[in-house]
């Protein structure tokens, strides 16, 4: 009869070991028992870049990199983008459930009165040169906010977290918003309780003289379907520091600014602001076979190509494109559009890219809408960011309350290849 272990034979020992098997998956740990002697500190998995390492137990997001589905607490996210909204799915991606109206109108409130920004911290943007990258400027600023709310170390106090998610989901875009100000010599434009979560983040980007700025439609929706598509996407490597600086009990502030920092990377959240540096540098249609062939022979990677779940469409990517036609139909057609459907056309059909499963990943399209909304490339980042960081949220706080990891810290092992003890040489001595 079939029975939930898995047995290893050590060749080395010709010893037999069996293991049990949880829900797909061998605790790490159990493979310590296999030993060759006494010293050996017995075996352990080697696992550069996470390719087949489950760190934890989540019931957040759900991905079939295979089949592209993506769902968030088992919701499609074809049908969340459709019919809901950000901040509805927001809720849904905390606290594991839809809102009903009245949860979903206070937990509204509640971000939409946090929004403001304390005015020190103002001065602390205000001390940024006029050149520096959003993105430095959110993560150095979201950092700074642990000085401000120095109760946020209270990380097993339920009321004390409910008040640090508030905080965050509702300053990240008050201070990317600050930050874009900032670069262009603009003064700052305070919150708007009168309009929606993306609304409100438009008008204070946007807002000039007018008494009152008015967010288009199509541009709050659009950004609120991009919100909705970035909210999270399992382990990927922000998350993952989040969980791994969570894990050293920091507070929530201090977590979510080493999140952004992993964000940043052009092999991550970068990468939007990365397709649209490469589409500029490609510069017409005809010049993508060329293109194409450089990346074939290893000169640089086609960004917002590939991506290490999906093997397939990313289904995010799918949602996009439409997203940007609505955006194009407002705004004027991007120029850039056509290099880009030309890349994604030679792409899909050549046997480099079939062969290693690399299709558009989400943000192929992302960085082509935020540029047509007047968003200039250095701000693609921070805008994912702020969409982020309540399944950074989520998850940290799943974390926390999950009994098999809270009081763990992640720490994983090596296999050292360095020099065997040898003895201290004197600087004369050495050669
Ligand atoms: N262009 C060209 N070749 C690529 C690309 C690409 N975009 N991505 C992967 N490859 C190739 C690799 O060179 C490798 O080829 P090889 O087997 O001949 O050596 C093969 O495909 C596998 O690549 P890996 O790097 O092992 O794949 P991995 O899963 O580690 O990488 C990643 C995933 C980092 C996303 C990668 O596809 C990449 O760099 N893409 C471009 C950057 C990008 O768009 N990042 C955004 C990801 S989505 C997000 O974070 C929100």
């Amino acid at each position: 009869m079939a029975s939930d272990t898995l047995t290893i034979i050590d060749n080395r020992t010709g010893r037999k070991y069996e293991v049990p098997v949880h829900g797909g998956a061998i605790y790490a740990v159990d493979l310590r028992q296999i030993r060759v002697s006494e010293e050996d500190g017995g075996l352990v998995s080697f696992d550069p870049g996470y390719m087949n390492t489950a760190p934890c137990q989540s019931k957040i997001t759900f991905i079939d990199g295979d089949l592209g589905i993506l769902r968030y607490r088992g919701y499609p996210i074809e049908q969340l983008a459709e019919k809901a909204s950000y901040l509805e799915t927001a809720y849904l991606i905390l606290r594991g459930e839809l809102p009903t109206k009245t949860q979903l109108a206070d937990w509204s409130h509640h971000i939409t009165h946090h929004s403001i920004l304390h005015e020190n911290v103002k001065k602390f943007i205000d001390g940024f040169h006029h050149d520096a990258h959003p993105m430095g400027m959110l993560v150095s600023t979201v950092g700074a906010l642990s000085t401000f709310y120095t109760e946020a170390k209270s990380i097993f106090d339920a009321e004390s977290r409910d008040k640090q998610t508030y905080r965050l989901v509702a300053k990240m875009p008050t201070i990317a918003a600050f930050a874009y100000r900032h670069s262009i010599g603009m003064p700052y434009a305070y919150p708007d309780n009168d309009l929606s979560y993306t609304g409100n983040f438009l008008n204070m980007l946007f807002k000039m003289t007018e008494l009152k700025y008015r967010p288009h439609p199509v541009l709050e929706k659009a950004l609120d379907v991009l919100f909705i598509l970035h909210a999270d996407h399992e382990q990927n490597i922000s998350t993952s520091v989040m969980r791994g600086v969570g894990s050293a009990h920091s507070d929530p502030y201090c977590s979510v600014a080493a999140a952004a920092a992993a964000l940043y990377g052009p092999l991550h959240g970068g990468a939007n602001e990365q397709v649209l540096r490469m589409l500029n540098e490609i510069g017409s249609k005809d010049k993508v076979p060329a293109f194409i062939e450089k990346v074939k022979t290893g000169e640089g990677r086609l960004m917002g190509f590939g991506h290490r779940v999906y093997k397939n469409y990313d289904p995010r990517a799918k949602i996009i494109k439409k997203v940007a036609y609505d955006v194009f139909d407002l705004k004027g057609r991007n120029p850039l559009l056509d290099i880009a459907l030309e890349l994604e056309r030679i792409a899909l059909e050549d046997d480099y890219f079939i062969k290693r499963k690399l299709y558009p990943n989400v943000d192929f399209y992302s960085g082509l809408i935020y540029q047509s909304m007047g968003l200039p490339i250095d701000m693609f980042s921070v805008l994912f960011a702020i969409a982020r960081t309540i399944g950074w949220i989520a998850h940290w706080e799943e974390m926390l309350l999950d009994p098999e990891q809270k009081m763990k810290i992640a720490r994983p092992r090596q296999i050292y290849k360095g020099a065997e003890k040898r003895d201290y040489v004197p600087i004369e001595a050495r050669k």
